[in-house]
């Protein structure tokens, strides 16, 4: 099959990642709008020399594209996705390696991490390569991961005398579970994409060559519904990591009940009775 046509030209590259937009603002990522209708925001980290380590100013650019897509009304989802050999190999160590323990507690290292697990908009991590340290604890962040056939998770931290500091002992373990996630955080070894899917970590697993394609179709599908109804479903999935199952049903109901407020669930549920796709207004 001919690589897809994302609307800027054929793409050739393994990965399939459409080529990012020129914005001279970012020097650590590329961005880009992909589907038939543009409406999936694709956030391609960009500093492919050291492998995407994630320096304080790339994850800054990345808050700021997250920031930017959240904002577009015609943006339904978000991609984040590296390239063949790395999603991300951690965070920057070079940058890490003269810090005090006073610096990272004043400057409160990793703070700016959070902005990708605070997206209302549903974020898909695509991995291929190495998602290591900080970036496996970035996809961790993320809502989806779709991973290609040759991409190996870790948390290789104590190797390097450190521990994972960006979400990795908390997110891995609701992942995967203690015994999982206590071997991969002590002895640092990596899990190959395979494992990964086995484990729960990851939703599913393609060849290498698809994987953009698969989670541009994923990215579409859900944009294609009410987005106001999305985001209330995504802050009731995410409530389930955060709180008892009793408070869990109890939030659930309430924006459960809150969909009948809106034009969009009654739109959704006409369309059904009518026989025809629904036009959801995002109201
Ligand atoms: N930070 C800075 N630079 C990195 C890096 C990182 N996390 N990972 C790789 N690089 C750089 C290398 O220094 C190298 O640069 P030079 O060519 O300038 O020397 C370049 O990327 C290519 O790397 P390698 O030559 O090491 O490539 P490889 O194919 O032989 O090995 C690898 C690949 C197994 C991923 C190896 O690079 C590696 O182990 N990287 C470090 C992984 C790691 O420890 N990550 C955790 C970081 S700490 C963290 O993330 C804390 C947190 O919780 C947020």
């Amino acid at each position: 099959m001919p690589p897809r046509d994302f609307g800027r030209g054929p793409v050739t590259s393994f990965a399939m990642v459409p080529r990012g937009l020129v914005d001279t603002s970012y020097q650590y990522i590329l961005i880009n709008t992909l589907g038939e209708k543009k409406n999936v925001g694709l956030v391609q980290l960009n500093k492919p020399k050291a492998l995407n380590a994630l320096c304080t100013d790339l994850i800054l650019e990345m808050d700021a594209a997250i920031a930017k897509f959240e904002k577009d009304d015609k943006i339904g989802a978000i991609i984040i996705t590296g390239n063949e050999k790395a999603f991300a190999a951690g965070a920057d160590i070079k940058e890490m390696l003269n810090q005090t323990y006073s610096e990272v507690m004043k400057g409160s290292l990793f703070g700016e991490w959070k902005r990708i697990s605070h997206c209302s908009k549903p974020v898909i991590a695509a991995v291929n390569g190495y998602a290591l340290g900080g970036g496996c604890e970035m996809a961790m962040m993320c809502d989806i991961i779709y991973a290609g056939d040759k991409a190996r998770f870790g948390q290789p931290e104590i190797i390097i005398g450190t521990i994972p500091g960006a979400g990795g002992t908390q997110r891995l373990t609701r992942a995967v579970g203690k015994s999982k996630a206590m071997e991969m955080c002590l002895t640092g070894d990596q899990v190959t994409a395979k494992e990964a899917e086995r484990m729960g970590l990851v939703s599913k697993v393609f060849p290498a060559s698809q994987l953009m394609s698969e989670v541009i179709k994923l990215a579409e599908k859900i944009s294609s519904y009410s987005p106001l109804i999305v985001t209330l479903c995504k802050e009731a999935v995410n409530t389930a990591l955060e709180t008892t199952l009793q408070d869990g049903l109890q939030l659930e109901k309430c924006l459960a009940y809150a969909t009948f407020a809106t034009d969009d669930r009654k739109e959704g549920v006409t369309a059904f009775v009518e026989k025809r796709a629904p036009n959801f207004k995002n109201s």
